[in-house]
Parts: C-alpha cells; structure tokens; sequence
C-alpha cells in the first residue's frame, strides 16, 4: 500500500514507510552503480536513489532522466548514510521501486535553483519557470499569506469586500490612464481606475460603512522598483470617522499583519510626523527613520564668512555620519560624485570631520575659523570621529531632495538600513495643493476628494497653497506603504475644490457629475485609506523590488516579456473599433 506524499514532507520517522511522489526532476547524479535524483515539488526536495543491483530496469530508467522531466515514483523510505542537514528531508532518501515519466522536458534556459544562473530578462521571459524556484514561490506563499490575514482581519472588524468595476471613467490619482476602446460606442474609451476611489465613495453614499477590496489598479507612469503600472491595493473606506479613527484602525491592522506575517511585535505607537517636518529634516515625504541623521540648517552659522557658495544659496543643510571620519579622501570623491550625478544634480559637497581632539576639519577651511567650524559642529551634536556633509543650493526644495539622496546613501554605507529592523510611522498634515511650476497651477496633493483641514478652509480662497488636508500616508523604512484621507462629502465644496484645480463647472459635471449629484442625496461623512500590497510584501520578503512578489510583473518598459504584450492588433479589429494608427 503505497502512501501519497509531497517532497517536502518524509523525515526519519518514515523510515519504512511505502510512498507514491510527484514532482519534477531537478537533478541527476550518476555514480556508478547508483544513481540519485533530486525531486522537487512546491514543498520541498526528496532525494531519490535508484541501485543497479537492485533493481536494473528502473535504474537504467532513471539515468534517462533530464532535468524538469515531471516523473512520478514508488519506493520506500530509507535513512540517508550521508546526511544533508541544510534541507529538512536531508536525512531520508526515497529508494525507488517504480518510475513514471508523466512529461519529458526540453532543457530549461537556466538552472532552476535558489541561486539560478539565469539574468532578469531570461527569467521573466520564462517567468513559469522562474516560478518554480523556492524564493520566487516563497514571495508568492507571503504574498497569499497577507491577504488570507487582511481579509480575516478587516472582515473581524465589520468590513465587507465589495468589487468595483474595472471599465470606468478616469479616476484621477496623478498618473494618466489606461484607456480602453469600447466597440459598441465608437469613439467611446473606459479608462481603467487608477484606484477605486470614487466608486468606494459612492459605495459610502449607499450605507456600506465599512468597505474594502484588495483590487488591481492601473497607472501609466515611469516605473522604478516599487511601481507597476498594474499593482494592487488593499482599497478601505469607512462612514462616520474622522481622521483618528482610520490611523487608529489601520495602525492596529498594520501591527497584526507584522505579528502574523512576520513574528514581530510593535508595541508602541507609530511615529507621527508632520509633512512639513518631513519635507525639513529629511527632505521627504517618506522618510526611513530607521536611522537618525536628521538634516541641520546652517545658513545662520556659515553665511557671511566670505565662502561665495554659501553666501550666495538660499538653503545650507547638512548631516552627520556617526563614526564616519575615517572616510579616505577617495571615498568622499566618491560622494561628490554621487550627489553630482544627473538625477540627483547637486553642484558639489561640503565635508567636515571632528578630529580625535575635538577640533573641526573641513574641506573650506580657509573660509572659517575654528571657532565658527566648532559652532557648526555644536548644530549637529558632533563627536570625534563624526563626518559632516553639507549641500547647499538656490531651490530649497531640491537641495533637501539632493540632502535625502545623500543621507539614504550614507544609511546604506554604514549599514544603517537593516531589512529585518522596521520603523512606522504616519506622515500627516500634507498640504492640499501642490504647485506646478511649469503649468503655473495648482494640483491636488493626494487627489481632488481630500478634505481640507477645517480649520484651514478659510485660506482656500487667500492662500491656497497654505490649506492643510486631513490626509496621511502611512510610511514603513522610507517606503509609502499607504495613504489616504477623510473625504469632502458636500457638493459646494467638492465643487470649489475643483474649481481652484482649474476645472470649469462643464467640465467639472462632465466628469464628476455623478459624484456631486449623489453627494445631494445625504452623503455621510466618511474616510479611507489604500494599502499598496505590492510594496507590503516586498517589505516583510527583503525585496529590493516589487517586481518579485508579482506572479507575472511587467518589465521596466511596461512590457509584460512572456506574453509579449502589449502587441499591434489586426487591421480588422481597429476597423471594428473605429480606430486608425498614425504611423
Ligand atoms: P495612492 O495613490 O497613494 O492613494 O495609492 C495608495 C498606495 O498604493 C501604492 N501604489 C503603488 N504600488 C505599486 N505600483 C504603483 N504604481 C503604485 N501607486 C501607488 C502605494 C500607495 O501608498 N485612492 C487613494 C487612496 C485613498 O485616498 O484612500 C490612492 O490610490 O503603496
């Protein structure tokens, strides 16, 4: 009576037992007269030994076998002589009496192992294959794990998951949309939601007081490692809150999802930082406050001393590397070099370190005294052995982003930006309007539903660029994790809102009609937040991007490279849809 296990299950305890495993083949040693195979399925390996002297037929079986041929096999379970105790069936051996071959297999294009020898094109060309490697299909396990918790989370407490159309109209989140043709109104395009949003909202006006949904969302934007032009959000939305109440609730989710997923209990409550403060001690909305470095402004202690690139800026602000001194002249080339790139684009770097006896070393010595170089080192509490870096720059915004580049860059060098060590917090009191430059307008922040802070609603007309949202994202080790906001529930607002992002009211009704007019039929007041899964996951597996949790991402062009889409369409069905291609 043979038993049917997986390859991940047989221990020593085993020993004797009579089983039936499938799976594939993902090695074959021959040796001699005996021959092994590794055996592998979702759970695990099984080595399987196969002896000419016992038994010929199934041994000569076995040496025909290639790698990823799927086979199944009967045998018994046996203590290993040698042991590999690096995996947990690394003390049985299966000695095989019957073999299978369910499907051969041409040889893969790379070597299906933890560490392949395949590069990111070949795996995501042959990403099925790719998915058969234990990281990869442990990100997947993760990734299954953390909606199983926020399902039977957020339903515990009263939340019903509703789904929401994926053919809408544009939901504006920042990005452009992906629209979609539709045939049977020529001319016509869905777009596909960026998010949720309004639809959420709607669902609020309709008396479902606590949503969610764990949804895929759509925005055509540049990629880098944490965006996808398809990601998924865990959507929510609640009636009746005020702010408090939804940081309350998703900061109890958020340290559910760490115990459950990944054993770690936060106790204390998350940070809770201002926008305002983010943006002037680490120059970002999203700052990875697993370690210090928080930027000193200089422009009181080092203006006026004669140093012309200082003088002339209208930010200086530095950090200080803890321990940091001993870095050779090279190494802060290096840095120059780094904060000089293009896409950082600062001008240059000022250094300093403090010496063993306390005194101040900079690289614009003859600029300062020693008593103004000390004054500086007092700014940052500064010790012996510290190293002070010093941007400085006409745009105050960018040189802080040019400063957070500088200080996520050092955090790295010294180690500071451990993967297995989190910090939470909220980033609240963004502003409700961000200004363009380039359009000469002003843009909402978040999107064009977020609630000003009341007390702040009398300067939507003064100065609009002053107004506070009652918005926040949650933000883990320098990743936005989430955001959200309590809403604008009242049609003259909303209107107003739209209003001062440019919108006539024609066009304000075209395109948000359906959520004003439903505003006039007893919207109750409500807020919610989206969680970006995507980016959760990659936080709890260690990924540098989020491509790895995603069973089938797109590439950085937004090419999805095993399906080779997207594809030119034939003549014909362009033709259906109305629709000519300028070439
Ligand atoms: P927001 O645009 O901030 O808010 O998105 C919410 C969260 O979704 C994740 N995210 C992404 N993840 C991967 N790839 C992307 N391209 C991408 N874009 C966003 C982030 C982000 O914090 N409707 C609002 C939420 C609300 O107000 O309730 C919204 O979509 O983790």
């Amino acid at each position: 009576m043979y038993r049917t296990r997986t390859c991940g299950a047989l221990r020593p305890a085993d020993e004797g037992l009579q089983v039936r495993l499938a799976g594939w083949v993902q090695k074959v040693r021959r040796m001699g007269g005996m021959t092994f195979v590794d055996l592998r399925d979702r759970y695990g390996i099984t080595q399987l030994a196969f002896n000419q002297e016992i038994n010929e037929p199934v041994w000569e079986q076995a040496n025909r076998l290639g790698r990823e041929y799927v086979i199944q096999v009967t045998g018994t379970v046996r203590e290993r002589s040698s042991k590999n105790m690096n995996i947990p069936t690394g003390e049985i051996e299966l000695i095989v009496s019957s073999l299978n071959v369910l499907n051969e297999a041409i040889t893969p294009p790379f070597t299906i192992e933890d560490e392949t020898d395949g590069g990111d094109d070949i795996r995501m060309k042959y990403r099925y294959l790719d998915l058969r490697r234990n990281p990869v299909r442990a990100n997947l396990e993760l990734r299954h794990k953390m909606t199983i918790e926020v399902r039977s989370y957020l339903d515990k407490q009263g939340f019903l998951e509703v789904e929401t159309p994926v053919l809408v109209n544009s939901t504006p989140e920042g990005a452009r949309d992906f629209i979609v043709p539709s045939r049977m109104n020529p001319g016509q395009f869905y777009a596909l939601p960026q998010s949720p949003q309004t639809l959420k909202q709607l669902l609020m006006v309709s008396g479902f007081d606590r949503y969610f949904q764990i949804v895929k969302c759509f925005r055509d934007e540049d990629l880098r490692a944490d965006r996808q032009p398809e990601f998924t959000q865990i959507d929510c939305e609640m009636s009746f809150v005020e702010q408090e109440d939804v940081l309350e609730l998703f900061e109890g989710m958020s340290k559910h999802l760490f115990k459950a997923i990944r054993g770690v209990e936060i106790k204390e409550p998350f940070i809770r930082m201002s926008w305002h403060d983010a943006m002037k001690y680490y120059g970002s909305d999203k700052p990875d406050l697993r370690f210090d470095m928080k930027f000193v402004e200089l422009a009181d202690i080092m203006q006026g001393h004669g140093f012309p690139v200082f003088d002339e800026a209208r930010y200086i602000g530095g950090i200080c590397a803890k321990g940091a001194a001993v870095y050779t002249r090279k190494q802060l080339d290096a840095l120059t070099d780094f904060v000089k790139r293009p896409q950082i684009g600062a001008k240059g770097m000022v250094y300093a370190r403090v010496e063993a006896d306390g005194s101040v070393k900079s690289s614009v010595d003859k600029f300062y005294t020693q008593d103004t170089l000390q004054k500086m080192g007092e700014a940052f509490g500064a010790e012996p052995g510290d190293l002070i870096l010093i941007l400085s720059g006409d745009d105050v915004t960018k040189t802080r982003k040019q400063l957070c580049e500088l200080r996520l860059e050092m955090g790295g060098q010294l180690g500071l930006r451990d993967k297995n060590k989190f910090v939470c917090l909220w980033v609240v009191d963004f502003p409700l309007f961000e200004w363009s430059e380039e359009d000469r307008r002003y843009y909402a922040m978040h999107h064009p539903f977020t609630s000003p802070k009341p007390e702040d609603i009398p300067l939507l007309d003064s100065d609009p660029g002053a107004v506070r949202a009652n918005a926040y994202d949650m933000v883990i080790n320098g990743v936005e994790v989430g955001g959200g906001s309590i809403r604008i529930h009242d049609s003259a607002l909303q209107n107003k809102m739209f209003q001062l992002l440019g919108f006539t009211e024609e066009e304000a009704q075209a395109q948000f009609g359906f959520l004003m007019n439903a505003f006039k039929f007893g919207a109750p007041p409500h807020g919610g937040l989206a969680y970006g899964l995507d980016r959760w996951v990659s936080l709890f597996a260690g990924l540098d991007s989020i491509r790895d949790c995603i069973a089938f991402p797109k590439n950085n062009s937004g090419r999805d490279v095993m399906l080779d889409a997207p594809t030119f369409v034939a003549q014909a069905q362009l033709d259906e849809l109305k629709l000519k291609i300028e070439n």
